[in-house]
């Protein structure tokens, strides 16, 4: 095996264990073959983030082996714009069986990622999933037994970790500015443009993403076990749909041909988005997949309001709600600790000079190019003193700058050591998932549910 393949496959096994032994660097020579990438869920986050971004900026280390989808519309537009001549499938194990990856990228909808998963480590191949791992504690503890079966290693690819704003938080708290964290308020505002995007597609139906629980959560509470570095131990929560769904008078089959579009706030042109019409609506005749569905569908069963709260293993408590509805994008963070406590927020227009509107700041987002620098407050008030406010750099792109960071990690320089711990494995991906899960069932049953009923992984004071 070349050097560069043997480094990765080496260190993707310390990103996935989230160890933080150095490795030796990567040699990257053009002797060496390049690291074998599959990749299976050719939609907006396939082709883009992990797929064209990975393609143009990493080229001396990685080649593209083989696309794979259901849908084979989207998958020939997709090989044109990531910009690869590997060949496509649209059976998953026979792209795995002919193109022999090293590495498999799984970015399909939320509850098939644990086939693929599954699939890839069965054949012998390091796998790394899109949030969230899964939608349910079945699938997750499928999941878990098919990883302690396998030598090989499964990363999550948790991007918000990365971002400069969260990795100041996790450094304060690391250094134990506050003391012990005893109790945190963590409240998230989706937009109506963000927020209204999950109710328009398959998001939609808890059968697909698990609930905002799952598939939006997931990142949050994954936050909170990283900042915490403890493991959820039981939730008590609440929810309803009161918005989106049958929450209106009216209703479309869909944008593009609604007879209310005049007067619906959420109507939305997809026809104005050439990357939407290629993506989506010029395959829709293969798997009837609506880009621009209503977002007040009757078939819509997911939660539009969310309120939790989490106790850890190590006694800390968490409120926690997420909005989707908000006029706003934000959120507001506050850890109360033995010796003091720290404030964050980011984006909430009331106290940020933010000019660009909530439409922009959404494209923003989810644009992958470098993005402005922006600063945003910090506040740590240590019991007995003054308060300071530290301004903290981050890029209004790709996840707070998150996203690049993450890419680096994985395909630069994954030898690096990490003083914060972002690196990402199945546990991580299982926890954050079944705090949602629990979440769930404890707004169907109204009682706390304990995260050990879930899979057979213990909640651990200490992250592992
Ligand atoms: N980390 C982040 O910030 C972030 C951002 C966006 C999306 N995501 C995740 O990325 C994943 C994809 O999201 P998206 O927005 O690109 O969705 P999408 O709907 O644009 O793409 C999903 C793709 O999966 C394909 N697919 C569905 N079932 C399949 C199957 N059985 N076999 C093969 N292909 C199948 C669909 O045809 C589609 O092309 C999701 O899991 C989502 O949670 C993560």
């Amino acid at each position: 095996m070349n050097s560069s393949r043997r480094d990765f496959l080496r260190s993707v096994s310390l990103l996935a264990a989230g160890s933080l032994a150095p490795m030796p660097s990567w040699g990257f020579g053009l002797e060496n073959k390049k690291l074998k990438v599959a990749l299976v869920g050719t939609g907006v986050r396939g082709t883009s983030f992990w797929g064209k971004r990975l393609v143009e900026t990493y080229p001396d280390i990685l080649e593209f082996v083989g696309l794979s989808d259901i849908n084979p519309g989207r998958l020939a537009y997709a090989k044109s714009y990531i910009g690869v001549k590997c060949p496509v499938f649209t059976d998953f194990r026979a792209m795995v069986t002919k193109t022999k990856p090293d590495l498999i990228i799984v970015t399909t909808t939320d509850a098939t990622h644990h086939e693929f998963i599954i699939q890839g480590l069965e054949m012998g191949c390091d796998v790394l999933t899109e949030k969230p791992l899964t939608i349910d504690e079945d699938k997750c503890q499928q999941i878990i037994d098919a990883e302690r079966k396998s030598s090989k290693n499964l990363i999550v690819g948790f991007n918000y970790r990365w971002s400069p704003y969260n990795t100041k938080i996790k450094e304060l708290l690391m250094e134990g500015a506050i003391g012990k964290v005893t109790s945190v308020d963590f409240h998230w505002y989706l937009n109506t443009y963000h927020g209204a995007s999950y109710f328009r597609r398959w998001h939609g139906l808890r059968e697909m993403g698990g609930t905002l629980w799952v598939h939006k959560a997931t990142h949050h509470f994954d936050l909170l076990n990283w900042w915490l570095d403890s493991d959820p131990q039981e939730v008590f929560a609440y929810g309803a749909l009161e918005h989106y769904g049958i929450n209106n008078e009216f209703r479309g089959d869909k944008c593009r041909t609604c007879p209310h579009k005049d007067k619906c706030n959420y109507y939305w042109d997809i026809t104005k988005d050439e990357r939407s019409m290629d993506l989506y609506v010029k395959h829709e005749e293969h798997d009837g997949y609506i880009r621009d569905n209503c977002v007040f569908a009757k078939e819509i069963n997911i939660y539009d309001k969310h309120s939790a709260q989490i106790k850890y293993a190590n006694n800390a408590v968490v409120n926690y709600s997420l909005t989707t509805y908000s006029p706003f994008e934000g959120w507001r963070i506050a850890f109360n600790g033995t010796e003091g406590r720290i404030e964050a927020q980011l984006d909430i227009p009331y106290h940020s000079k933010i000019e660009a509107s909530q439409e922009e700041l959404h494209a923003a987002e989810m644009d992958q190019s470098s993005g402005e620098m922006s600063y945003e407050p910090i506040i740590t008030h240590k019991l007995w003193n003054e308060h300071k406010v530290e301004q903290v750099g981050m890029e209004r792109a790709g996840h707070g700058g998150g996203d690049k960071r993450l890419h680096d990690q994985i395909f630069k320089h994954p030898n690096q050591q990490d003083p914060f711990e972002r690196a990402a494995g199945i546990r991580d991906g299982a926890m954050s998932v079944l705090i949602g899960v629990a979440a769930r069932k404890s707004v169907e049953s109204g009682k706390p549910v304990r995260i050990s009923e879930l899979t057979d992984l213990e909640p651990r004071a200490e992250r592992l």
